[in-house]
Order: C-alpha cells, then sequence, then structure tokens
C-alpha cells in the first residue's frame, strides 16, 4: 500500500480510537509553533517561539524575514514540544499543520516540514484552517465547552462574527469590508511612536488614559454585523497628524484610551447583539485581540447584564499557537474532513 493509502485508512480508524494524540504545527505569521494535544483538550506541550524582537526592529512582520527564522528554528520547537511533553515520535496517531491564512512563504515552511513528519512516521496528515483554530483556543481553555455558539473573531487577519454551529460548521454573520481589527490596532500604535505589535502596547497605555478625546469619526454600518475600521484608522492618524502639524500636546493614553473604547464598544455592542438575534446562550472570542482587556471586560459585562455565558481564550491562547491548531484539529477528524496528500500547499486566504 503507498503512504497515502495507508494513511487514509489509519485516518478513518482515529475515529474509533479511545485517544488520540496530534502534533500541531503553525507556523502562519511570526510565531514558530509546535504543541501536542490529546483529543482535541488536554494540551501535553505548547511551544511557541516568537520572532517579536526580530520584527519590532522594522515596525512589523517583514515576510521573508520571518520564514527564514521558520525554518532555523522549528527543528528545535519539535524537540522542545517532544520533550515537555513527555512523549517520543513514535506515539504521535496524525500531523496537523496550518495552511493558511497567513503569509505564504511562513505557512510554507510549517506545511513542508508537517508533510516531511507525516510521511516519515507513516501517520496521516490534517490541513487546519488557522481562522478554524482561533475557535479551537477555547476548547482547550473550557473543557466544558460544545457548539453551538456565537464567535468573535478578533486576529490580525479577520475580523468577523461567526455562528458556530457545530464543531465543524461555521456561518458567517458579517466581517470587515477593509481592515481587521488587528491591523487598526497596530497602525493607531504606529502613529502614536509604540512598538510592534501595537495592540498590547495600545492596551496597556489605554489604562492611563484620562479624558476622552474627539475624533473626527462617526461609527460606519451600525445597524449591519458587518465592520469597517479603516475610517477609524485614518480619523486617528489626522488626529495626531493636526495636533503634531499645530505644534499642539497629544496624551498619548488619552488618544489609546478613546481608540480602544471606539473599537470595543462596537464588537461587544455587535456581538451580544448577534447573539439574541442567533437565539444562542453562549458568546465565544477569538483571535489575538481578544487578549484585549477593555474587550474582556466589556463583553464579560455585556453578558451577565443579558444572561449570556462568555468564554474568552486563556490569554496564552489568544494570540497564534500550535495548541489550539491541535485541538480544532481533532474535530476535523471526527468530521471526517482535512485529511491531506502530499500535494498540499499554503493558502494566502482561506474563508471561514
Ligand atoms: O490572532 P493573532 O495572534 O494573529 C493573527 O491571526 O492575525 O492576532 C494578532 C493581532 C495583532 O494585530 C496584535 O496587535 C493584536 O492581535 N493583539 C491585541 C492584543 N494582543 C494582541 N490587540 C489589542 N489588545 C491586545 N491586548
Ligand atoms: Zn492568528
Amino acid at each position: 500500500m503507498s503512504y497515502i493509502d495507508e494513511a487514509k485508512a489509519k485516518y478513518e480508524k482515529l475515529k474509533t480510537q479511545k485517544d488520540v494524540l496530534i502534533l500541531s504545527v503553525e507556523s502562519s505569521c511570526d510565531e514558530t509553533s509546535i504543541a501536542l494535544v490529546k483529543n482535541g483538550r488536554e494540551v501535553l506541550a505548547n511551544i511557541v517561539s516568537s520572532q517579536i524582537d526580530i520584527h519590532k526592529l522594522y515596525g512589523g512582520v517583514v515576510p521573508e524575514i520571518a520564514s527564514r527564522n521558520h525554518i532555523k528554528n522549528i527543528s528545535g520547537v519539535l524537540r522542545e514540544a517532544l520533550a515537555v511533553s513527555g512523549k517520543t515520535l513514535q506515539d504521535i496517531d496524525a500531523v496537523a499543520v496550518t495552511y493558511g491564512a497567513g503569509l505564504m512563504g511562513a505557512l510554507l515552511v510549517g506545511v513542508n516540514f508537517a508533510k516531511t513528519l507525516a510521511y516519515a512516521l507513516n501517520v496521516p496528515l490534517i490541513a487546519v484552517s488557522h481562522v478554524h483554530g482561533h475557535i479551537g483556543a477555547n476548547y482547550i481553555s473550557y473543557q466544558d465547552l460544545k457548539p453551538p455558539f456565537l464567535c468573535l473573531m478578533v486576529s490580525g487577519g479577520h475580523t468577523a462574527i461567526v455562528e458556530v454551529q457545530d464543531y465543524c460548521k461555521f456561518k458567517l454573520i458579517g466581517s470587515t469590508i477593509d481592515d481587521s481589527v488587528g491591523e487598526c490596532f497596530d497602525k493607531v500604535a504606529r502613529v502614536l511612536g509604540l512598538s510592534y505589535p501595537g495592540g498590547p502596547n495600545i492596551d496597556r497605555l489605554a489604562k492611563d488614559g484620562k479624558n476622552s478625546v474627539k475624533f473626527n469619526y462617526k461609527t460606519p454600518l451600525k445597524d449591519t454585523y458587518n465592520f469597517s475600521f479603516s475610517g477609524l484608522k485614518t480619523a486617528v492618524v489626522n488626529y495626531v497628524h493636526n495636533k503634531e502639524q499645530k505644534g499642539e500636546e497629544i496624551v498619548k493614553e488619552d488618544v489609546a484610551r478613546s481608540f480602544q473604547e471606539l473599537v470595543t464598544d462596537e464588537l461587544c455592542e455587535k456581538a451580544i447583539r448577534a447573539v439574541k438575534e442567533f437565539g444562542k446562550d453562549k458568546i465565544v472570542v477569538a483571535g489575538g485581540v481578544g487578549a484585549n482587556s477593555m474587550l474582556r471586560e466589556k463583553i464579560q459585562k455585556a453578558s451577565e447584564e443579558n444572561g449570556i455565558k462568555a468564554y474568552m481564550p486563556v490569554l496564552k491562547y489568544c494570540t497564534d499557537n500550535a495548541a489550539m491548531i491541535g485541538s480544532i484539529a481533532y474535530y476535523y477528524v471526527l468530521a471526517g474532513i482535512g485529511f491531506a496528500d502530499l500535494t498540499l500547499t499554503a493558502r494566502p486566504t482561506v474563508n471561514i
């Protein structure tokens, strides 16, 4: 039997196995990560090698540098993941990998590494969507969480409201028509002179903001579930530039806080409205911006006021990591999707 026939047969059998141990690989942006996850819920190891310090020098991720560093780091990350988990390569039942969305060159490193590993170990390869992975971050944060629920997806690549009807059944309710919310955070941070990645720095600075700043901006698309952040981005940039030109003082803390208030009010209002309209009782936050302290507080408060249960990943699983990929990969197996052969390649964009 060829590798593919054997892998396909093994993949089908995984569904009936009592325990499934998945080794997962994530390299879509600037984190090289490998995890070992049992039955979609138990994280035995989750090693994340961040390149933030390298890309900080350039004010953002430089794709070519990210790819090169993934190549440099990935074998060491694998060795560390195995050591932490106490498992050997022979214990692995399947290899899962993020195939998109993300930076093409960065993704290709993970995809080729995972293909090689799956082939060498003679185990199935599972191609996972990064967006689904962010939802999986909640299954490893909350052992009792099960679909259906409404998901607010807020990352550097996506901003969307998604109805999660089942583990692998998603319906897009609304999404951004231009920039993602993460991009907007990063851009505003840059104009305020904060380093990359901007989101956590805005979050920190905003805590010291005292006075409200008025931008020349009105929240668009109010009655829909779609978002548009490019107008807000421009409004903040214009505010800062105007003040600079006039030689007036900018209180960065106030700018960060006022910007963050506008963004989180909109995200929270739309998410809670969608939960109610779509008859759900749970709101699940996913993606890097889900680490934002103001967003978390507002979602928690609004949920309590509306009799909704709020789920937000523990902070280390909000931003990119392989454990979330290993979690959702298990549910791909149960749903019979994601099996990949050795022609698998990376995709810069994927649909929800
Ligand atoms: O999910 P993620 O790690 O990568 C993508 O899939 O895009 O999200 C990265 C984004 C960046 O834009 C980063 O600035 C933002 O998440 N982020 C935050 C916070 N932590 C990370 N934004 C606001 N507040 C935070 N605390
Ligand atoms: Zn991500």
